[in-house]
């Protein structure tokens, strides 16, 4: 298969290439679309032969549910059974937006959608082009983030094709995620509310919307088992092994590790610490202080280093607060749980 990309300028949206694009989604075919988050691989969310396909391209374990994306909140109503009304209030502030919602499924969801449970995501994203492009549609489109399952997710439309070329009919191209880490997911089907995956929207912020939420047991003790499928699997991981270092002495046992290997090294860290590495494959993870560039950096830095064949990633982290919370759930899994607090 050949795979189209079809670039798009976000101050003048082509109604054509949009069109063009939905034919391939109105005859069951995959589509890459940018989200505000990261990329998604979109499919009809109503046809199970359609996403069907999404499980193959990115071969992804048929036992983890997809997220159906709408644009416009009248959508909702036939796709879930029951909308609590306590959560009025977050989805009217807080859609379009970073944010997936799991409800109890309605009858119109099919079984490769919801992995055969009683649940089904719903997002309204905020890009414009992902809203322009399900409106075009007129389908709940079904999609998870567009890369091989375990990858790092795409957040430009050069990572997806370098993962989907041959596999899916087409690519919008629509230049970078505006945030870079995918939604927070929030479990609304049972009470307490339950933080499923942390994202753009911490927990912090959340509970300033609905008092009765809590975080997922394994997102507080990782020796609990996450209750989102998807959760539970390798992720978010770069070629090369990783090793995160956080706190103070992190740049200091950085410098010890390199002086000690002959190994091809990828560096992952903050401006004001990248000119004492001037040698080394250094990639920048922006200033310090500023979370939102980290999130936006951290997966294209991945798939940087992994194009330049390095064997070993050495990162800076940040500590688990706010959305430095959702920074490092990427993290330790990229590194499989290798992050030092020093
Ligand atoms: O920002 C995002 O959410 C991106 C963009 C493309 O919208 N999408 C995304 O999809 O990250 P995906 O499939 O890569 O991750 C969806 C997560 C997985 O961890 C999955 O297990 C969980 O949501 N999930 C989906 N449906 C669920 C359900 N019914 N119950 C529990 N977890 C669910
Ligand atoms: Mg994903």
């Amino acid at each position: 298969m050949k795979t189209k990309v079809f670039k798009i300028d976000r101050e003048n949206l082509s109604k054509e290439l949009l069109e063009k694009a939905s034919s391939y989604i109105l005859n069951d075919g995959l589509v890459a679309m940018p989200t505000e988050t990261v990329y998604g691989l979109s499919a009809n969310g109503l046809s199970d032969n359609a996403c069907h396909k999404i499980f193959k391209a990115k071969n992804r374990p048929s036992d983890n549910p997809l997220i159906l994306h709408i644009s416009k909140l009248e959508q909702l109503y036939s796709l879930v059974e029951d909308i609590p009304e306590d959560i009025n209030d977050l989805m009217k502030n807080l859609w379009p937006g970073p944010m997936t919602l799991i409800f109890k499924k309605s009858k119109l969801i099919p079984d490769t959608v919801c992995a055969k449970g009683d649940t089904v995501a719903i997002r309204m994203p905020e890009d414009i082009i992902a809203r322009e492009f399900i409106t075009m549609c007129n389908k709940p489109l079904a999609a998870p983030s567009a890369n091989i399952s375990g990858r790092p997710s795409p957040t430009n439309a050069e990572d997806v094709y370098y993962d989907m070329n041959g596999k899916i009919d087409a690519i919008i191209d629509g230049g970078n995620c505006k945030i870079g880490i995918e939604s927070t997911v929030i479990d609304v089907s049972q009470k307490p509310y339950t933080i499923l995956r942390p994202g753009f929207y911490t927990y912090e912020f959340l509970k300033t919307y609905i008092e009765d939420i809590k975080l997922d047991d394994s997102l507080v003790d990782p020796n609990k088992i996450p209750k989102s499928p998807g959760q539970k699997y390798k992720h978010y991981a770069p070629k090369a092994k990783m090793e995160v270092y956080v706190g103070q002495s992190a740049i200091s046992k950085i410098k010890n590790i390199l002086e000690n290997t002959d190994k091809k090294v990828g560096l992952l860290l903050f401006d004001d610490a990248i000119d004492q590495f001037k040698d080394y494959e250094v990639i920048s993870l922006g200033d310090r202080n500023d979370l939102l560039q980290m999130s936006h950096r951290l997966f294209t830095a991945l798939r940087i280093l992994d194009r330049k064949n390095v064997d070993l990633i050495l990162a800076e982290g940040v500590y688990d607060k706010e959305l430095g919370k959702s920074i490092m759930n990427r993290m330790k899994k990229s590194a499989s749980g290798n992050v030092h607090y020093l």
